[in-house]
């Protein structure tokens, strides 16, 4: 375990004073959650946030390593920093996240005019660094192998005024033999059930609508604290909080999906039906060997009890292709699942290898234009699904909470359903934050437009 450092006031200097922050951010919802408490931190050292990339005085990328085009990306992206930083020698770049983390040397290698970098366990400490990345030459480096950093509380600037991400679970200890993100964020560990119902409650006195409970299994949230505490219970917890009108949570483990859980869903008024259950594959051979603990039997029977103890659901899931090994055999399983259960959407993915996991090492790597087809294939399958299932809804209502504008095509305001879906449709811009009925005139793959009832 890492030192656990406090934050206290004097920690936040006046360094930011008359400068300006910009903070890009990749990956998943923890890292964006993430850069709320860096935006937060500088915040409190006097930073304001620049409009511009080009009017910062301090660029901070928060990374993601999940796959590799993720990190070319990234790379991309800090390398034509470059210019800016030679003009301008007082810009300070910071890169920190899940690809800092994984690789420090190499970030420093690939971008010489990286002034710091720093792991998932060391936000705190920013402060700290930015000070002495200004007062030295060289690039500081700080990133722990461990820590219980996050649990503290810190400063957050979130970036919406409706919905709100509340951390409640930190790291993951599944160990799927693709991924890289348990390497990357520590082992699992839960928050303390009271800080999760103190943050939501003040959420809600400042206005928020929506929480969105976050952790990369939340299922097994409690499992490390005291007997008794559970995503369940938490759910219901969660569910008494006055002024919050929606709950959602992400991501589901199928593995950890219970039966406790499916009926605190059922039970509680304000938790959304949509469920994320991501696969990743169909066939019991490839499950097993990405350790996904359970098998495409398993899944189909969650999905059927899901079905019927919460009626007017969404299901949505996340599919890798081209895993080591899969054979033709094998994705036609995938295939299958997908007509089976009839997702209303997926996220795809062609398998990367990323070092350090089993299975990059593993033997019979599938060629990339196989991947490559094979994710083609799928994604046509999935798209059709996805029309046809959206097209159930013409002429349906459904509630909607109004959270934005769209310029696109004349003027609308923009929400979700309870079940995650886009809706797009005229009305006035007053109805932000409400709660309305709209009627689906016209369903699409990704969005439904409608008109207010
Ligand atoms: N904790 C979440 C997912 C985090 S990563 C969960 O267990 O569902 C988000 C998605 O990225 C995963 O669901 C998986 O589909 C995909 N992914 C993870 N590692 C990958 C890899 N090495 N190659 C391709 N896709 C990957
Ligand atoms: Fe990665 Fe599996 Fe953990 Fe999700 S549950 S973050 S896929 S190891
Ligand atoms: Fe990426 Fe890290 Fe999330 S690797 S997906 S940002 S936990």
């Amino acid at each position: 375990m890492g030192k656990v450092l406090k934050v206290s006031a004097e920690t936040f200097t006046d360094f930011g004073k008359g400068k300006k922050y910009f903070i890009r951010t990749y990956g998943c919802q923890m890292n964006e959650r993430d850069s709320e408490t860096l935006a937060g931190i500088l915040v409190a050292m006097g930073y304001r946030r620049a409009a511009r990339m080009e009017e910062a005085d301090l660029i901070i990328f928060n990374t993601c390593c999940v796959r590799e085009t993720a990190e070319r990306k990234i790379y991309g992206r800090l390398n034509a920093l470059r210019p800016l930083k030679k003009r301008r020698p007082d810009l300070l770049i910071g890169v920190g996240g899940c690809m800092a983390q994984k690789d420090k040397e190499r970030v420093l290698a690939k971008a010489p005019h990286v002034d710091f970098v720093f792991g998932t366990h060391n936000i705190q400490e920013l402060p700290e660094l930015i000070g002495r990345a200004a007062a030295q030459a060289e690039p500081v480096v700080q990133v722990w192998e461990e820590g219980q950093a996050s649990l503290l509380d810190l400063p957050a600037q979130r970036e919406g005024k409706l919905k709100a991400y509340v951390t409640i679970t930190y790291g993951c200890t599944n160990f799927c033999t693709y991924c890289i993100v348990p390497y990357v964020r520590g082992k699992e560990q839960s928050r303390p059930l009271q800080d999760i119902i103190n943050e939501v409650t003040q959420l809600a006195r400042e206005g928020y609508k929506e929480v969105t409970l976050l952790g990369q299994n939340v299922n097994t949230y409690g499992r490390d604290l005291e007997r008794g505490v559970s995503f369940a219970r938490l759910l219901r917890e969660v569910n008494q909080v006055e002024g919050i009108q929606r709950i959602r949570y992400t991501t589901s483990h199928p593995r950890d999906f219970s039966e406790e859980i499916i009926e605190a869903v059922r039970d509680c008024d304000k938790v959304c039906e949509h469920f994320h259950l991501p696969i990743q594959a169909g066939s019991n051979r490839v499950l097993e060997r990405m350790n996904r603990g359970y098998t495409r039997e398993d899944y189909l029977e969650l999905v059927d009890r899901i079905r019927e103890e919460v009626p007017n659901n969404s299901i949505t899931t996340d599919i890798i292709v081209g895993f080591p090994g899969e054979e033709e055999e094998d994705f036609a399983a995938t295939l299958d699942i997908v007509r089976r259960v009839r997702f209303d959407n997926a996220f795809t993915f062609v398998f990367s290898p990323r070092s350090g996991t089993p299975a990059a090492n593993m033997k019979d790597q599938v060629p990339e234009e196989v991947k490559k087809e094979r994710l083609n294939r799928l994604m046509e399958l999935q798209d059709r699904i996805s029309k046809e299932i959206n097209e159930e809804l013409r002429g349906r209502e459904v509630e909607v909470l109004v959270e934005g504008t769209s310029q696109k095509e004349g003027r609308f305001l923009t929400g979700r359903t309870r079940t995650n879906k886009l809706v797009l449709f005229p009305g006035a811009e007053e109805l932000m934050g409400q709660l309305v009925t709209v009627r689906i005139t016209r369903p699409q793959t990704w969005n439904l437009y409608g008109e207010l009832v």
